[in-house]
């Protein structure tokens, strides 16, 4: 696909590409990264993503790798929200550890949110007495809570760290 299909106007946009490591995937993001975007790169494997984000960056984009499996629909939406959240900081011309803490910042934003969010909903099933709802409800709220809880634990014992000593 040209890029000149993508978007008439060519302006640098902000895009989250699954599958980005390999066919349709990859040729997409090679086409926005001709535009100057900024990508989110999600699939599976780490290695196949940073040879993408080599790719993105070589045609003038800029590539954040985001190794999601794509059959978990929650964890797809957190990192398309990380992206969305995390746009400028894509874009920032600060040195990758920095960029790291301020993305690792925003990646929590957003589970704070999705923590807020579920914590209603489970509380509202629970007071109507929707028991498989809340049970439900609760699990993934539990997962929102531990994402947070990890992004804590990298950002506080190495990419804070890190990026401070920039
Ligand atoms: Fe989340």
């Amino acid at each position: 696909m040209a890029a000149s299909k993508l978007d008439t106007k060519k302006k640098p946009m902000v895009v989250v590409i699954t599958g980005a490591t390999a066919g349709v995937g990859r040729a997409t993001a090679r086409a926005f990264a001709e535009l100057g975007s900024s990508i989110g790169l999600v699939a599976r494997g780490r290695d196949g993503l940073e040879a993408a984000r080599r790719d993105v960056e070589a045609r003038g984009g800029r590539g954040l790798v985001l190794p999601v499996d794509v059959s978990d629909a929650a964890a797809v939406e957190s990192a398309a929200a990380t992206v969305e959240e995390g746009a400028e900081l894509i874009d920032a011309k600060a040195e990758p550890e920095v960029r790291d803490a301020g993305l690792i910042a925003a990646a929590q934003k957003v589970e704070h949110y999705e923590i807020a969010g579920y914590g209603c909903l489970s509380t509202w099933a629970d007071q109507l007495s929707l028991g498989e709802v809340k049970r439900l409800l609760g699990e993934t709220l539990e997962e929102e809570k531990q994402a947070d809880h990890l992004l804590n634990q990298i950002a506080e014992s190495q990419i804070n760290a890190q990026s401070a000593s920039r």
